[in-house]
């Protein structure tokens, strides 16, 4: 999604925004942009240099633009195709703006503007905002951009020039991520942490509703009344930097780091101090889990624990719909949100929308310093590391982690016992890396030209199918579906003919004979099946068989799923794409 960067520096400040909206690529993105404020010679005053196309942000390497105060910007296209047009940054007059989020009332605005005179040279939400904000200068910059910040419904983060204050950067935000920050002679807004690294020492994040300013070669925090705010910055740790990729893709790379990722993620959940969510956790009669897409999947299997072992309901939302459900939670409820960005639109709505309610809000992600951190009570870390490419892969593997960890947590200060999987959870790295060494490429060559397939499963194998079907999908474009295998005669099965791929995972021993009866079924009408299990016994009920790495059944799910993804970006390599830039995705949803 659309990435946003501003620089106040004397020496280097156009090279300092290429590199920043570099390590803005990986959010997925379109087109770039950057525009610097500069001396107009021999006339005196400022106007703007601006160089944005669509495409690579290596499309504005050249000759660099002087001047020392710029804001640049990578566009995921929302309103308007990807063009040289419609890429920020967005000029009016005196001001230039970049923009993140999405103008939800931008068609009325624009009408109002037009027939004020206005002439729109773009089809973007974005350029009614630089036009709202010239309309809105009587001289004074700042004023003008909070008086139009005022009139806008929805989402942005927002970072504005004005040629009649050179050195000033003024940016606001309101559900779209913004952080300020301070390195050697030089000043920053970025729309995330991890992009700043190298360039930057400290950062604070805006709040929702917070404007960012830089003037006089200093960076201040302000309100909605344009007061300064004191918070304190915070050091940007090393281990914030983005990964170099290396050989092969991000993907690739990830899914090798899902072992590490788990340590690390132990490690730190055995020092977490789950005191604060003590309470709310004993005294909840249910849990509410929220989120999107890889991360959902990782709140289906947190119901599964949490039913399964501390015999609670637990209602799971997909976030977006959550909010428009008129969802009945409140006081005494706890709902645990999900993201790995800490900083997806729809998850991040569920859960202000459950905490305007009531409720106890428990963070599961990967960003500590993300707005969903902020925003929740409580917040469970994941410690996967960076995750660059698209699909999700070592972070989901760390989300079921959590997730479980969290479920024993809750039947722990409801009953002061721990499940009897808690003390094998050590186990879980050795096992992932065993899983790793699933050699899957021959069923990838054997299936890359398929043209739809589903994945089965019951129990907790389900939510494994849905995984395995997404990642499928997203990267390497295959129709496929996720399913519970006692649906298939329900209407799926009619899909099933001559050597159409059915793949189960079947990670539960009581379940075994029900699962392989549905690949007898599939077997029966041609389709060609394939069984993923720790169980060996078991691997004539299927055409090709994946053994999986024992665990206690309850924390299979973990290493079920890795053979999955190694299949899907086989797949993906196979069919000639690249893992990590799937067409239309993008990294972080910062969009509703
Ligand atoms: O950052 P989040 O975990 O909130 O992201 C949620 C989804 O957008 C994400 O999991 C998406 O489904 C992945 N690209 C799937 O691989």
């Amino acid at each position: 999604m659309c990435g946003i960067a501003g620089c106040f520096s004397e020496k280097g400040c156009y090279e300092k925004l290429l590199r920043t909206l570099r390590r803005l690529e990986y959010r997925g993105y379109d087109s770039a942009g950057i525009a610097l404020l500069r001396k107009n010679r021999p006339r005196g005053g400022y106007g703007f240099s601006v160089r944005k196309k669509r495409g690579y942000v290596s499309a504005l390497d050249g000759t660099r633009l002087s001047g020392s105060t710029g804001i640049g910007h990578t566009r995921w296209a929302t309103h308007g195709a990807p063009s040289d047009v419609n890429a920020h940054p967005h000029v009016a007059g005196k001001f230039a703006l970049v923009h993140n989020g999405i103008v939800e009332n931008y068609a009325a605005l624009r009408e109002e503007l037009t027939a004020a005179g206005e002439t729109f040279v773009s089809e973007t939400d974005s350029e009614v905002i630089v036009r709202l904000v010239s309309r809105c200068y009587k001289g004074d910059f700042f004023a003008a951009v909070r008086d139009a910040c005022a009139r806008l419904e929805g989402s942005y983060a927002v970072a504005v020039l004005c040629t009649d204050f050179p050195g000033e950067i003024v940016c606001a935000r309101k559900k779209s991520p913004l952080v300020a920050a301070a390195g050697k002679n030089a000043l920053y807004v970025c729309s995330d942490v991890p992009a700043l690294a190298g360039e930057a020492e400290f950062f604070c994040p805006a709040g929702d509703g917070e404007f960012i300013r830089i003037a006089g070669g200093k960076i201040f925090l302000c309100d909605g009344d344009g007061k300064e705010i004191e918070r304190p910055f915070v050091r940007l740790a090393a281990q914030s930097a983005l990964p170099e990729k290396g050989e092969g893709s991000f993907m690739e790379k990830e899914i090798a780091e899902i072992p590490q990722a788990l340590a690390d993620t132990l490690k730190s959940l055995r020092r977490t101090d789950f005191a604060p969510c003590a309470r709310p956790l004993r005294g909840a009669k249910r849990l509410f889990a929220v989120a999107c897409g890889t991360a959902y999947h990782a709140a289906l299997a947190l119901r599964d624990m949490v039913e399964e072992e501390v015999k609670i309901p637990v209602l799971c939302h997909t976030a977006s719909e959550f909010r428009y459900r008129g969802p009945l939670i409140g006081e005494g409820d706890v709902l645990v949100a999900i993201s790995q960005s800490g900083e997806t639109a729809d998850t991040l709505e569920a859960a202000r929308g459950a905490k305007e309610r009531g409720a106890y809000v428990v963070a599961v992600t990967n960003a500590a310093h993300s707005s969903l951190a902020a925003l929740a009570d409580f917040s469970l870390l994941l410690h996967a590391g960076p995750e660059i490419a698209v699909a999700a892969t070592k972070s989901y593997v760390c989300q079921l982690l959590c997730a479980w960890y969290l479920a024993a947590q809750t039947l722990f200060f409801k009953q002061t016992r721990l499940p009897a999987w808690f003390g094998e959870l050590d186990r879980l790295p050795e096992a992932a890396r065993a899983a790793l060494g699933c050699d899957v490429s021959a069923l990838a060559e054997q299936f890359s030209g398929a043209r739809g397939m589903y994945f089965l499963g019951r129990g907790q194998d389900v939510v494994t199918a849905m995984e395995g079907a997404l990642k499928v999908k997203e990267i390497a474009y295959i129709f496929a579906e996720g399913y519970a295998a006692g649906e298939l005669k329900h209407g799926t099965l009619a899909l099933v003919e001559e050597g159409f791929p059915v793949a189960a995972a079947c990670t539960v021993r009581a379940l075994a004979p029900k699962t392989c009866n549905a690949l007898a079924e599939v077997k029966a009408r041609g389709g060609v099946t394939v069984l993923l299990s720790q169980y060996r016994d078991l691997a004539a009920a299927a055409d090709v068989f994946v053994a999986l790495p024992p665990l206690p059944e309850p924390l299979m799910p973990a290493v079920a799923v890795i053979p999955l993804q190694k299949f899907a970006c086989d797949m993906c390599r196979r069919r000639g794409y690249d893992p990590d830039k799937p067409r239309n995705l993008a990294k972080s949803v910062t969009v509703e």
